[in-house]
């Protein structure tokens, strides 16, 4: 079997992968990392949203071979484990943004490359942005409302 080597939450990892595994499969059966949820495997819910080289990929759609060399992070990744949650995570909480929470990580692993390419985002903007994630619990209301907050905060924490 060939062999791949990535950097996943800052930890070098190299392992053996079949050539058809996805990187959502390889993420949580081969390193344990099951926040990255599977909702639908055919691309459309958004459930399965990691960064790779810092930009949102849904991990269903992706090989695990097409990641060799890549910084990828997961939900897990987002801050250093036994410290506050991540501003876009703690926005979430405040605003009751999830129920079942399947498809949270996902969507706040999405929030973040909003706001990677637009700081502070308007609603129409999250709106739009937030086309390839579904949750089938809440509505989006307040995922929405919790974005917009995510982001100011995220802002002012920056200056
Ligand atoms: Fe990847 Fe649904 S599991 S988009
Ligand atoms: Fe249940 Fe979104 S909180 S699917």
């Amino acid at each position: 079997m060939p062999e791949v080597s990535m950097t996943v939450n800052g930890r070098a990892v190299r392992r053996e992968v079949e050539g058809r595994t996805m990187l959502v499969d390889f993420l949580r059966e081969q390193l344990g990392l099951t926040g990255t949820h599977v909702g639908c495997d055919t691309t459309q819910c958004g459930a399965c949203v990691v960064h790779v080289n810092g930009v949102a990929m849904k991990s269903c759609t992706m090989l695990a071979l097409q990641c060799e060399g890549a910084e990828v992070t997961t939900i897990e990744g987002l801050v250093p484990p036994g410290t506050p949650l991540h501003p876009m995570q703690a926005a979430f909480r405040e605003h009751h943004a999830l129920q079942c929470g399947y498809c949270t990580s996902g969507m706040v692993m999405m929030a973040l490359d909003i706001v990677r390419r637009c700081r502070e985002p308007d609603e129409a903007t999250i709106r739009e942005q937030l086309k390839g994630n579904i949750c089938r619990c809440t509505g989006y209301h307040n995922i929405v409302k919790a974005i917009a907050a995510g982001a100011a905060a995220m802002a002012a924490q920056h200056g």
